[in-house]
């Protein structure tokens, strides 16, 4: 029979306050499934007797490999090729002909997707620049592309895809032009290195100080404030705010994100597009 031990409730709110302090990500106990089914892996792995004793000697030894091994352990890195067809299409048919022209003098773009977990999301927007705007081949194009997760962002990097993961997203032509299919024991694809060289892959936590000075046209931080608390995400969205460009350059969100509280952006739509700007 097998028998769970559920960690106490004090080693519990400490733990789930270590996690909120580095990663941002709030847990409370309805989440013990989730610690069950991502930390008892870890924890074996380590020695150690199931997830409960693994969070008991988290939460007393200084914060190390083994913490951040934890904590990418329970973020959630669900992403596909052209996730929300709607912000895909106004992308292509709206934001990206307006920053276009705003910029054709300078010919810079530069864009940076704040989370973008195993890269379907910026080879997506790759492949828009490159399929519908030819004109920018001779521009200064600047994709960064960024995650708090170094696993992730590794595969990203890489940009090799399973027969799965290519098919959530891509038509066949989509495939046929950007891909090139890796001999091994499954089928693999991987994304042509034109497009891979456009981005910049790097490790950046939302919820640190952030390393870039940049500024942007665009920043995608799509599906990940869903997982912060409110005054967490106040503080990421005031910082990020600084990295904006101008006053006509868009922050997009998740279709299921929306700021319901104050905060420095404007709310803005065209279709069923909609993006932010920051207030003026
Ligand atoms: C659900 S995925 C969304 C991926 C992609 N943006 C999309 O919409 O398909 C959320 C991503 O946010 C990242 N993330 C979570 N907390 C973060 C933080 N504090 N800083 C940067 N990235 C974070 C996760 O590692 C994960 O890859």
């Amino acid at each position: 029979m097998k028998i769970n031990i559920i960690p106490e409730k004090g080693v519990l709110d400490i733990f789930f306050q270590m996690v909120k302090g580095n990663i941002g990500l709030v847990l409370d106990e309805s989440k013990l499934y989730l610690l069950e089914a991502r930390l008892n892996p870890l924890a074996k792995k380590n020695g150690f007797n199931g997830y409960a004793e693994l969070i008991s000697n988290l939460i007393i030894r200084p914060l190390g490999e083994l913490h951040w091994d934890a904590f990418e352990a329970l973020l959630t890195n669900e992403t596909m090729f052209f996730r929300d067809e709607y912000f895909f299409k106004g992308l292509t048919h709206f934001l990206l002909p307006e920053l276009i022209k705003k910029n054709r003098l300078s010919k810079e773009l530069n864009i940076w997707c704040t989370s973008v977990s195993t890269g379907q999301e910026v080879y997506s927007l790759a492949m828009i620049l490159q399929d519908h705007f030819p004109e920018l081949s001779n521009w200064n194009l600047q994709l960064k592309a960024t995650d708090v997760c170094k696993t992730v962002l590794k595969k990203a990097e890489e940009g090799i895809f399973s027969e799965s993961e290519i098919k959530r997203g891509l038509t066949p032509l989509q495939i046929h032009k950007h891909f090139t299919m890796v001999d091994g024991k499954a089928v693999e694809y991987k994304i042509n290195d034109n497009l891979k060289q456009l981005i910049q892959f790097d490790q950046v936590n939302l919820i640190k100080d952030l390393p870039i000075s940049m500024k942007y046209d665009l920043i995608l931080m799509r599906n990940v404030l869903i997982y912060f608390s409110a005054e967490t995400k106040i503080q990421v969205l005031s910082k990020i705010s600084s990295n904006l460009k101008d006053s006509d350059s868009c922050l997009s969100l998740g279709a299921s994100e929306s700021l319901l509280y104050e905060t420095c952006f404007d709310r803005f739509s065209v279709d069923r597009l909609t993006f932010y700007k920051k207030k003026q």
